[in-house]
């Protein structure tokens, strides 16, 4: 697929597909599009008058003008109130465009952005935010299809069209971030998708040595059973007892010269959760496999990392581990002794998340990063809470947490912080050890929260993002087709290059 930037001349061909967009009651087409050919002015409002096309928003039309020019088929989507305008409305237009092309057979698409509201999103951000759009909708998961070609294949060629030169090298920019992003999720979205029994912990670990292997700034530590012994990782140890794939713990290192930050990004990384000896029922073990989305999530961040080059030191860090009923699993009542030294009481081997970041937590801390956050698919009680499209967060530092969100915002992730309430503690008090892995039902997702807050280094400002919710989508979306999302890793890029203060201006 090439993506290109142009100067798109007026009565210029642009061949098969031409989109453009429109919004609320606005009579023309936003932006330079119009001004490509004087006649499709005039044939875009006959068409949207034969469409009732107003512009709102999720509502898209098809025409195919006369004679072909400036393009055999045209797409306008809506964009809807002009006020409104943010750069998520315009991926999820430029999404809706691609549903709508797929399978039609054209090769090249132009895509005339509305540039004329570059004060509301920059003509780079709009670049960026078109390209995500763009190929995170046309994203197939077809592996295991016995015909591998999807409906997305036939398209060669995007093309970012600017009816002003000065607008070519910003929407360049911006395509080719909006690739590094969309690419990066997509290696995400292809590792939660992927059976369980394939992706098992060393799988992940392969994949994140592989994605470290093509880059000089990426080291990788991958941590065995025998090793993670030897460091006393006993909450990833108890949890993969019961399983006969072995764990893994893995640690990837990304530097830039002259970086005077380092970030730890954590991530979940259960490869299956039956929920162990307090194995769940089969509706809840139905998605299990994207127990690992946080981890992935980090393997597609470093994917992106070696592309962008973020003047920013990362450390990405995931526990890696089925949880699995087997003869050897652990038990309630066991007590397991995390690596910071805590112990921890096991009410119920499902709530095995928390055991296995307590490890990566303390392993984060003791590599004394500026400031630690972490992905996870913590807990079903963030998903009553928030519904599955919006992830809880937590933090010890609201500056963190605030950015976070705002960067999320920018991506069309949404985040919603959640508290940390220190009287809960009170529930995950154990009578054995230092704490409880279960306070029970009621604040599920805070109760968590509290307890991983027991492994974070003293005055390491820290931030955990529960996207069980997000993760994975059963039903598709604009441009998330049905299964993992790779939540987590364009808010997480966003949030670094921010850090490294070379990131948008948004
Ligand atoms: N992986 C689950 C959380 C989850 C639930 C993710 C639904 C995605 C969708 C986690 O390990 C879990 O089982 N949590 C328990 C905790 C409880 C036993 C304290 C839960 O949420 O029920
Ligand atoms: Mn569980
Ligand atoms: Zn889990």
């Amino acid at each position: 697929m090439k993506l290109l930037a142009e100067r798109l001349r007026p009565r210029q061909a642009v061949g098969d597909t031409l989109a453009l967009f429109a919004f609320e009651g606005e009579s023309r087409p936003a932006g330079g599009g119009s001004s490509l050919d004087r006649s499709l002015e005039r044939r875009y409002t006959e068409a949207a008058r034969h469409e009732d096309f107003k512009g709102k928003e999720k509502t898209l039309f098809v025409f195919y003008p006369e004679g072909g020019r400036p393009a055999r088929r045209v797409a306008v989507a809506g964009l809807g109130k002009a006020s409104a305008f943010d750069a998520e409305r315009l991926r999820r237009a430029v999404a809706m465009i691609a549903n709508r092309i797929k399978g039609l057979g054209g090769r090249e698409l132009t895509i005339a952005l509305p540039l004329d509201r570059r004060a509301a999103v920059a003509p780079r951000e709009q670049a960026q935010a078109a390209v995500e759009g763009m190929l995170l909708a046309r994203y197939e998961y077809r592996k295991y299809k016995s015909k591998p070609d999807g409906q997305t294949n036939h398209l060669s060629k995007i093309r970012l069209g600017a009816a002003d030169a000065a607008d070519v090298a910003p929407l360049r920019e911006g395509a080719e971030r909006g690739r590094i992003f969309a690419e990066a999720t997509c290696l995400t979205r292809d590792l939660v998708n992927e059976p369980p029994s394939v992706c098992t912990p060393r799988y992940l670990a392969e994949a994140a040595t592989e994605v470290a292997k093509g880059a000089a700034e990426i080291e990788i530590k991958i941590i065995d059973e025998k090793e993670a012994k030897k460091l006393g990782m006993g909450g990833l140890l108890g949890v993969s007892a019961g399983s006969t794939e072995p764990p893994r713990f893995v640690h990837m290192t990304y530097t830039a010269p002259g970086a005077t930050s380092t970030v730890a990004v954590l991530g979940k990384g259960i490869t299956f959760d039956s929920g162990g000896l307090c194995i769940k029922p089969a509706d809840g073990m139905l998605n299990m496999k994207d127990d690992m989305s946080g981890a992935a999530a980090v393997i597609g961040v470093f994917r992106a990392l070696r592309e962008l080059k973020p003047r920013i030191n990362v450390h990405g860090i995931f526990a890696a581990s089925e949880n699995m009923p087997g003869g050897g699993a652990y038990k309630t009542r066991d007590v397991l002794r995390a690596m910071n030294g805590k112990t921890m009481e096991i009410i119920n081997t499902d709530a095995e998340g928390r055991l296995v970041l307590s490890d990566a937590l303390s392993y984060a801390s003791n590599l004394k990063p500026d400031c630690i956050v972490d992905l996870a698919t913590l807990t079903g009680a963030c998903v009553v809470a928030l519904g599955p499209e919006v992830s809880g967060i937590f933090g010890t530092d609201q500056p963190l947490v605030d950015k976070l969100i705002a960067s999320g915002r920018a991506t069309g992730e949404k985040i919603w912080q959640l508290p940390l309430v220190d009287e809960y503690w009170d529930m995950i008090k154990s009578d054995v050890a230092d704490m409880k892995n279960s306070g029970g039902r009621w604040g599920g997702s805070i109760t968590a929260a509290l307890f991983l807050k027991e492994f974070v280094g003293e005055g390491i400002p820290w931030a955990h993002i529960d996207i069980a919710g997000p993760a994975l989508t059963e039903s598709s979306q604009p441009y998330k087709p049905a299964g993992g999302t790779g939540v987590g890793v364009r808010t997480i890029l966003r949030f670094l290059e921010q850090q490294a203060g070379n990131g948008s201006p948004r």
